[in-house]
């Protein structure tokens, strides 16, 4: 397995790549890597004769007061992950590398950024859309490989690619959970003992959302009410957002017509986590 830590190092690895033919897939990561990264390198593996990952606290898309520098970071663990996996490339690029001094072109996107996560956290989606088109193209990927846990980023990213005509496969891979149901994310390890425990609370409300939704609910206030109260249940938590919008534009609905999406942010102490769910079976009742 090849670690590169700049641009050039990587065009030359791939170009000798493409000359053999070889499909290549990209994992996009911000490292301290979990079964949930796994799911996806695995995936990766499974469908391209050579994969690459990439691991890169981008910090374009962290706020001023979120956790940039405070954000988990272990390159050896990552690395022995990679190896372990089959990955054939890591990527862990510096800042300076990806971002030169007088870095001043951008990507950004109206309307699916204007709920949820884009709502909540300024500037994010364009430093997500930034820094996944700079490595579309520094690894001519012809697939990469998103999780559905970070649903409105996995939506983003398939209308970028559609929009600007980008060459590139987008695969969604779903949600990894840990036993009692709470999503896997490289946050959970700020969460105490007893953070840990009440950070169920996010995944306990949407199932009763899904329950509700099973029984016949459509009233999109009274979902949302039911979840709120579910989550104010436990007093480590407090809601950054609970929302039901539709699937494919990502705009609040008030009743469920079509497929929704689900989703919550929450702080559990000091510690933001999200987790969604979407739900299709509306004709089927
Ligand atoms: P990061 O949070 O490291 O996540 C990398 C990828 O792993 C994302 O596509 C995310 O949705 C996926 N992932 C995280 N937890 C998961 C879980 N429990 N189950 C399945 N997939 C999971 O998302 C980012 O990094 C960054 O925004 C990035 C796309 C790399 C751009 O900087």
């Amino acid at each position: 397995m090849f670690i590169a830590t700049t641009i050039e190092e990587v065009r030359k690895i791939v170009s000798d790549w493409q000359n053999e033919g070889y499909k290549v897939g990209l994992v996009p990561t911000m490292g301290f890597l979990h079964e949930g990264h796994e799911s996806l390198i695995q995936k990766a593996v499974r469908d391209n004769e050579k994969v690459i990952v990439s691991i890169f606290v981008n910090p374009m898309q962290f706020g001023p007061k979120e956790d940039f520098s405070s954000y988990p970071r272990d390159l050896e663990h990552d690395t022995n992950i990679c190896k372990k996996a089959g990955v054939h490339l890591v990527f862990a690029p510096d800042s300076r590398e990806m971002y030169a001094s007088d870095f001043c072109t951008f990507v950004d996107m109206n309307g699916l950024t204007d709920e949820l996560c884009g709502k909540s956290r300024e500037g994010h989606f364009r430093g997500v859309c930034t820094v996944v088109t700079k490595l579309f193209n520094i690894t001519k990927s012809n697939r990469a490989y998103f999780g559905e846990k970070d649903a409105q980023q996995l939506a983003v990213i398939k209308r970028m690619v559609r929009d600007l005509n980008m060459d590139i496969e987008i695969i969604g891979c779903p949600t990894v959970r840990e036993k009692d149901g709470l999503a896997k994310s490289s946050r959970n390890s700020y969460l105490s003992v007893q953070e840990r425990k009440a950070a169920v609370i996010l995944h306990e409300s949407l199932k009763l959302a899904k329950s509700m939704l099973d029984s016949g609910e459509r009233n999109a206030a009274k979902l949302r009410d039911a979840i709120s109260n579910k989550i104010t249940s436990q007093p480590l938590a407090s809601i950054v957002y609970v929302s039901i919008v539709d699937s494919i534009t990502l705009k609040s609905v008030d009743k469920i017509e079509a497929p929704i999406l689900i989703a919550v942010s929450v702080y559990i102490g000091k510690t933001k986590l999200i987790d969604n769910f979407t739900y299709e079976k509306i004709n089927k009742l």
